[in-house]
């Protein structure tokens, strides 16, 4: 496959708004916490975590991709090595709704090294170029995008990144969201790989400007919308966020309007955590547990006075589900 269909889905495009985004996260950004940072924004684009292509082949899948059509844009994250494994599991996260699917070529984890994919992958540019083709044949109108770092180990990132973006652009990709820093296989900790390894911005603007045609995404470390308000448009199309909006969830708060450049849609925490609430009575009515829900807004009064009173009620062990409602109400102005 050459550039004709990657130009056909340039006209894609235009569907999603890339501008701001929330990271894919493992064990956070589950269907609870992706509604939460809906009610925030209607415009943000919202990912999966990475489920893994097996387990959406082979898994109860019911559980794994189902998800609040209020959560509209969203994108699954896909980890896996094999192009027929993940064409399978595109297709079936398409027929789920999904409407962007993402290959996962930044994990470090050494779970996922082992199983020789995740960031792993930048050492095989072929590989993910024929897994990122048998995906977006798979895919339809739907668009493929991938997530990747700057780099692996001793990998020269003004190198090979370049090479790597070229190619897997070739096999249909628009969409480059890029962690702009390296990750170490061996020796770090995911969590270390997150911190450690220097960030370098300059060289993902650098790939903005020498690919104008694509949507370059960056990812790390940033901070705070203003910080995201200037890089997007200017040095890339758009800025991704994961750990600031995890925990610090009220720098969503006025997004659609200083950032999308939405008016009438401000909301507040009040009123957010209000719509939780009538959300958590809906789960607790089908029998699920509010506690994997209230986890994801343990952040919403960060720097407050309030913080402390709402956390000691939301991991409170003694509180019943719904006295921790009541609890969190009377929180509420
Ligand atoms: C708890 C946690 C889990 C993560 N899980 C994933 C994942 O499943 N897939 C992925 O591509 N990146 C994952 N990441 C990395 C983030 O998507 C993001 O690239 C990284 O945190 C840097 O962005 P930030 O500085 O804005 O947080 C995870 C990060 C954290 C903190």
């Amino acid at each position: 496959m050459g550039r004709d269909l990657s130009q056909a889905k340039s006209s894609w495009l235009a569907k999603i708004n890339r501008t701001l985004s929330v990271a894919p996260m493992m064990d956070c950004t589950d269907r609870h916490c992706r509604y939460f940072h809906r009610l925030l924004s209607k415009n943000l684009l919202v990912y999966s975590e990475m489920i893994v292509d097996r387990s959406i082949i082979f898994g109860d899948r019911e559980r794994l991709l189902s998800f609040n059509p209020k959560e509209h844009p969203i994108a699954i994250q896909i980890g896996g090595n094999d192009p027929k494994l993940l064409a399978e599991a595109t297709k079936i996260a398409i027929d789920f709704g999904y409407n962007e699917v993402n290959l996962n070529v930044g994990c470090p984890s050494s779970r996922v090294n082992s199983g020789n994919f995740g960031a792993a992958l930048m050492k095989n540019v072929d590989l993910v170029s024929e897994c990122v083709e048998a995906m977006v044949r798979a895919a339809g109108n739907t668009p493929v995008s991938v997530k990747s770092r700057i780099g692996v180990d001793n990998q020269d990132p003004e190198e090979i990144l370049p090479s790597f973006i070229s190619k897997v652009r070739d096999s249909g990709c628009n969409t480059f969201i890029i962690h702009a820093r390296k990750a170490i296989l061996k020796g770090l900790s995911p969590k270390e790989n997150r911190k450690i390894p220097p960030l370098n911005y300059p060289i993902v603007f650098e790939m903005q400007k020498y690919f104008p045609d694509l949507e370059i995404i960056l990812n790390g470390g940033i901070k705070s919308l203003a910080e995201a308000k200037n890089h997007i448009g200017k040095k890339v199309v758009g800025v991704m966020i994961g750990r600031e909006i995890y925990e610090n969830p009220s720098i969503l708060i006025n997004v659609d309007r200083d950032i999308f450049d939405k008016g009438g849609l401000v909301s507040n925490m009040d009123d957010v955590l209000r719509s939780m609430i009538d959300y958590c009575d809906n789960e607790m009515s089908q029998g699920f547990n509010i506690d994997h829900v209230l986890k994801h807004l343990k952040g919403a009064f960060k720097g407050t006075p309030t913080s402390k009173k709402f956390k000691r009620v939301v991991f409170s062990r003694e509180l019943s589900d719904l006295e921790k409602l009541n609890a969190i109400k009377t929180l509420l102005n």
